[in-house]
């Protein structure tokens, strides 16, 4: 996964990389996908996007349509933006892989390694503050070693970068209890975006070391959703740092784990969560589902 680079927001250019992007993958024929596809989806959103959603690559009505999570899955995952409350448009929305996959079947290792490198420039042009993949095979391409029903809603911290991995929105559509786990843990993106303001800032000091913190942009009177939830966050991400504070960030803010021991212990307690799950999983039967995340679970 691309490390955070430091770039400034709103940068003019940024829409036109994406869009040059989005022009080089409408006629990429770099792996076979582009044989069966219909339209790609190569992504959309605002190319200042704060949370950049990660899905594993488009369906059938993606295909069809040429853009992200239009399906059933998609108008889930709206009903979750909208929950924060933000929009579709201040989000970014991509995929692993651009193309579908014929008969939804999992992208291979090889189309997946072809393709991904459209979706590390994405990373790197929109500099989000938090990245959320969607789903285990999603989760995979960023940390193949977490669980996603174990890392629903939590916080990591991988290659200067903050991960808030989710389980998939299909997954929430077919299982309740799945569907209860993320409308509630989408709102620990408010969280999450705190880490990655915390990310940014310590990014930015150690490239350039300074003592005076950096002057509060101006309030500008038309504030979207978006900039809202940023803007309070990073009020109290401020207070965090204030010179009154205590100097260790404050403690229970975050379930996530911090050290890499942690990682380690954690991982262990979340394999075996999922391990004992996909047994009882197993033990129901499975139904088919037309659409392209019926192999997710
Ligand atoms: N599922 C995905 O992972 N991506 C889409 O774009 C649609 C459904
Ligand atoms: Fe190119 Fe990606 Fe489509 Fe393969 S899936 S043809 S690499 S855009």
């Amino acid at each position: 996964m691309a490390d955070q680079q430091s770039k400034p927001k709103h940068d003019p250019s940024a829409s036109q990389q994406l869009a040059a992007i989005t022009a080089e993958v409408a006629t990429c024929q770099k792996c076979p996908l582009a044989r069966t596809r219909t339209n790609t989806v190569p992504g959309e959103g605002s190319s200042t996007a704060e949370i950049m959603f990660v899905g594993e690559g488009p369906g059938r009505e993606e295909d069809e349509s040429g853009r992200p999570f239009v399906g059933r899955a998609g108008r889930f995952l709206d009903e979750l933006i909208e929950s924060l409350p933000m929009r579709r448009e201040d989000v970014y929305i991509a995929n692993i892989v651009k193309c579908r996959p014929p008969n939804n079947r999992d992208p291979e290792r090889t189309e997946v390694d072809q393709c991904s490198n459209y979706l590390r420039q994405q990373i790197d042009i929109i500099d989000p503050l938090v990245i959320v993949p969607l789903g285990r095979h999603a989760l995979g391409w960023f940390m193949p070693e977490l669980r996603i029903t174990a890392s629903n809603g939590k916080i990591f911290r991988h290659n200067n970068r903050v991960l808030m991995p989710l389980l998939h929105p299909s997954s929430g559509l077919r299982n309740p209890e799945h569907g209860r786990m993320l409308r509630e843990s989408i709102h620990n993106l408010r969280d999450a975006i705190l880490e990655g303001i915390r990310v940014k800032r310590e990014t930015s000091q150690s490239a350039q070391p300074s003592t005076t913190a950096p002057a509060p942009e101006p309030a500008t009177p038309e504030l979207t959703p978006a900039t809202q939830i940023v803007e309070e966050a990073e009020k109290v991400a401020a207070i965090a740092i204030e010179p009154d504070a205590p100097a260790d960030p404050p403690v229970n803010l975050f379930e996530r784990p911090q050290t890499e021991e942690e990682i380690a212990a954690e991982l262990k307690r979340q394999r075996a969560i999922e391990e004992a799950e996909e047994a009882a999983e197993n033990e129901t039967e499975t139904f088919a589902v037309d659409d392209r995340q019926s192999s997710f679970f």
